[in-house]
């Protein structure tokens, strides 16, 4: 299979031209769970454009764990303005207080159980900021892999075995970062970039010559 060469192509793009996050400070694999945590809940619902300044400014009003766990809920709603679903600053609340009590966990189980993480963040939470191979699986992963497999109608099931199957084991956070980077950036829905695409050679959907014929709209 060409699963190696897809793993290097994207890997060299995303060390070459991955985004500049404020969450992606510190070593590779092993950031500041907290940042993370905060970055991935914002983005459940906020594009990463509009979601920068919220996040920044969250990260002011409330540095670390304590300092959030510690605020009045008030404050917490306050600082979370304009992002929209309050009922996510009130699981970041509640989260930050059990994390206060019990340390980060250290793996996806373990995130899995906190208030507002379900699996999307808690194996984002876990690949980013502690090397665990969890394969994350939003609309970016859905769309990248749908291409590169030229799959027109992929079920959640087949996306997660297909991400499992390419997760960089040596990098998996990084892996998980490069192909949410490559769907935001690259193979956009509408217009995508597929001659600066370092997956180009492998993409079956390129192939066909109708690459945003895939995955095809939901049919409701
Ligand atoms: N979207 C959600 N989480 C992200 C991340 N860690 N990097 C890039 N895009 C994202």
């Amino acid at each position: 299979t060409a699963i190696p060469e897809i793993r290097t192509a994207l890997l060299a793009w995303f060390d070459a031209s991955g985004r500049e996050l404020p969450w992606r400070l510190g070593t590779e694999g092993a950031r500041d769970p907290y940042r993370v945590w905060v970055a991935e809940i914002l983005l459940q619902q906020t594009q990463v454009a509009r979601g920068l300044h919220y996040y920044d400014r969250f990260l002011e009003a409330f540095p670390d764990v304590r300092a959030l766990a510690e605020a009045p809920i008030e404050a917490v709603l306050k600082a979370w303005e304009g992002c929209g679903y309050y009922a996510r600053a009130r699981n970041l609340h509640r989260a930050a207080k059990a994390i206060v009590q019990n340390g980060f966990p250290g793996d996806y189980g373990g995130w899995l159980a906190l208030p507002g993480v379900g699996p999307y963040t808690a194996a984002a939470v876990a690949s980013l900021a502690f090397g665990g191979a969890c394969a994350v699986n939003d609309g970016n992963v859905r769309r990248v892999l749908a291409r590169l497999y030229g799959e027109a109608r992929p079920t959640d099931a087949w996306i997660q075995a297909r991400a499992d199957a390419l997760l960089c084991p040596a990098r998996p956070g990084a892996w998980n970062e490069a192909v949410m980077d490559l769907g935001a950036t690259v193979c956009t829905p509408k217009a995508p970039r597929c001659a600066e695409c370092p997956l180009s050679a492998h993409c079956a959907a390129l192939a066909s010559g109708t690459p945003t014929s895939f995955p095809a709209p939901k049919v409701r």
